[in-house]
């Protein structure tokens, strides 16, 4: 069982490598219960008095679908907010006093917000309060997407032979300096022994020096290029990321030249023979679709995973993880 419980989700500086093995562990049997009808009952009936509020004041497709759906295989039932204008944060209320609200009425907050560090913020409030609710960040500005990180490191895991990650090279290419994803899954790494990441992207979009100061503490070896087609080819994996122009204050993205940055048909002779190919997604124009039939495109699986990893994270914030992990339930999933 876990040792350190976390109480929210917040950042990926949170985790171990305890916790990861746990989690992951935890995710293989939990999809064992999806292979039946029986099996998806009794997931369905672990947390059906629990509520949840998805509170998504940011654009998302996946990562908001995959927690309603997590929370639905789940039994837990939920509302949601997806615009502050449609509550009275309009009428000025502050953010506190909103999610402060939220938690009167749900036993989990799940939170995507354009402010960095607002989950921060909002569970030490909330924290402090008679209903101290669990938080999980699931998009905090340019700032931590660890729940991406964690299906990202699960989706490496299930492609890696032996689900080994140590001493792979992890090739990261896009708007390094924006891209949450990119920094919370570099963080994540950390976690893994002799892991190499080259960090491909260019001049305008290097990663930030919070992120190579991190890395350089934590002893994770990484290289920064422009030289995309050279970064690629001794990759074990490749991330790719979009160019994140909403954060732009101008119109400085368009005076970037990203094009020698994306992948096409013509790089798959070039990559390894079984390099992983990822990406968080949305996507633009960095990966062709012609890609995606190659059975080294791991990021329509890797949207799924996510789902079943948001499965697992609710299930440990809210106690019935061992439900799962005791060896009697394996009747549930036969
Ligand atoms: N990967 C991700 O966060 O996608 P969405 O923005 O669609 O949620």
């Amino acid at each position: 069982m876990l040792n350190n419980r976390p109480r929210h989700i917040l950042s990926s500086d949170q985790f171990d490598r305890e916790f990861l093995d746990y989690l992951y562990q935890l995710v293989n049997l939990i999809r064992r219960y999806d292979k039946s009808k029986e099996g998806l009952l009794y997931l369905k009936s672990l947390l059906p008095h629990v509520r949840a509020m998805l509170y998504f004041t940011q654009p998302s497709t996946r990562t908001f679908m995959s927690f309603h759906s997590a929370c639905n295989i789940l039994g837990v039932s939920t509302s949601e907010i997806r615009d502050s204008a449609t509550s009275s944060e309009k009428k000025g209320e502050s953010i506190e006093d909103s999610l402060r609200t939220f938690s009167s009425y749900v036993d989990l907050i799940v939170m995507r917000s354009t402010e960095a560090g607002l989950c921060e913020r909002i569970a030490a409030l909330l924290d402090n309060t008679p209903r101290p609710v669990p938080i999980i960040n699931a998009g905090s500005g340019p700032d931590e997407h660890p729940t991406q990180a964690l299906l990202d490191i699960y989706t490496l895991r299930r492609s890696f032979h032996g689900n080994q990650i140590d001493g792979k090279r992890i090739c990261m290419v896009g708007d390094l300096k924006r891209g949450r994803t990119v920094r919370s899954l570099s963080k994540l790494l950390a976690n893994y022994r002799d892991v190499a990441i080259t960090f491909a992207s260019p001049e305008a979009f290097r990663i930030e020096q919070d992120l190579r100061d991190c890395l350089t503490r934590r002893g994770v070896a990484f290289t920064e290029t422009e030289d995309f087609e050279g970064a690629i080819r001794d990759a074990d994996a490749i991330y790719m990321t979009r160019i994140q122009d909403e954060w732009d204050t101008g119109r400085e993205s368009a005076a970037v030249d990203h094009s020698g940055f994306c992948l096409h048909l013509e790089h798959m002779r070039r990559i390894k023979p079984d390099c992983v190919i990822m990406h968080p997604l949305p996507r633009r124009d960095e990966i062709d679709p012609l890609i995606d039939s190659d059975p080294r495109a791991k990021y329509w699986r890797q949207e799924r995973n996510g789902m079943w990893v948001r499965v697992a994270l609710i299930m440990i914030l809210m106690g019935v993880d061992h439900q799962v992990m005791l060896p009697d339930k394996s009747v549930a999933t036969s």
